[in-house]
């Protein structure tokens, strides 16, 4: 199977993966801002819920013995346990492990580089954090950067990505990964916020 025109036009997997899937990615942005989550402390802990249930679906993805073959250093980079350290922080109850998500190899990068990205843009979160008076360890710990700064990761994370041998099928698959992965952020960020 030949890989169709916009993947071919994109010089690198994790540009095409952006590519593919911009437009997921500004709905899902704008449904995050619609939510007002950073208004009071109570929208915020709805939020912690949508990343509790995001992130935590995918913790045998990121503990995977294979991904973590194919891209070392993956295990570490989960972001849910910080995610329930900040709910701890605000004495919110943990929720159950969210059900894991069960995907190829393939279609997991897909959904690992909508993980992985979310990051750069929880820069503009955990400054929104701020205004409800958190400090990076008392609530917004999951979305504060790393000390070696969020950049950093995140290029070695894409130059992982992108050193990886798929065919056709595969790229095909990693790509309704990542489109499968903003639609789940979606329909969790519905539930949790329905108004
Ligand atoms: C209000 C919410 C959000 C805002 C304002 C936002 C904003 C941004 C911004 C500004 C970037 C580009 C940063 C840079 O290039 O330095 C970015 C990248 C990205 N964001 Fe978001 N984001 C939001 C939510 C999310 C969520 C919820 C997800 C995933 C579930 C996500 C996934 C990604 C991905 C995958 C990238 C990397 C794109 C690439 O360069 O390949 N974002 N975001």
């Amino acid at each position: 199977m030949l890989a169709s025109a916009t993947t071919l036009s994109e010089p690198s997997r994790c540009k095409r993966l952006k590519a593919a899937s911009t437009r997921d990615h500004d709905s899902v942005d704008e449904l995050v801002m619609a939510a007002r989550p950073f208004d009071d402390r109570e929208r915020y802990g709805l939020f912690l819920q949508v990343q509790h249930r995001f992130h935590g679906s995918l913790l045998a993805l990121y503990r995977d013995e294979q991904l973590n073959q194919r891209l070392p250093g993956l295990v570490q980079l989960s972001r849910f346990e910080a995610v329930e350290t900040d709910m701890r922080a605000l004495d919110l109850a943990l929720p159950p492990m969210p059900k894991q998500i069960s995907v190829s190899p393939a279609q997991a990068l897909g959904w690992l580089y909508c993980s992985e990205g979310s990051n750069l843009g929880a820069a503009f979160l955990f400054k929104q954090t701020q205004r409800l008076g958190l400090e990076g360890d008392q609530g917004a710990q999951h979305l504060a950067p790393h000390p070696d700064g969020r950049a950093l990761h995140w290029r070695e994370f894409v130059a992982k990505v992108d050193g990886l041998t798929l065919d056709a099928d595969e790229e095909a698959e990693a790509i309704a990964g990542a489109i499968a992965a903003f639609d789940s952020y979606r329909t969790i960020l519905r539930e949790v916020f329905p108004d």
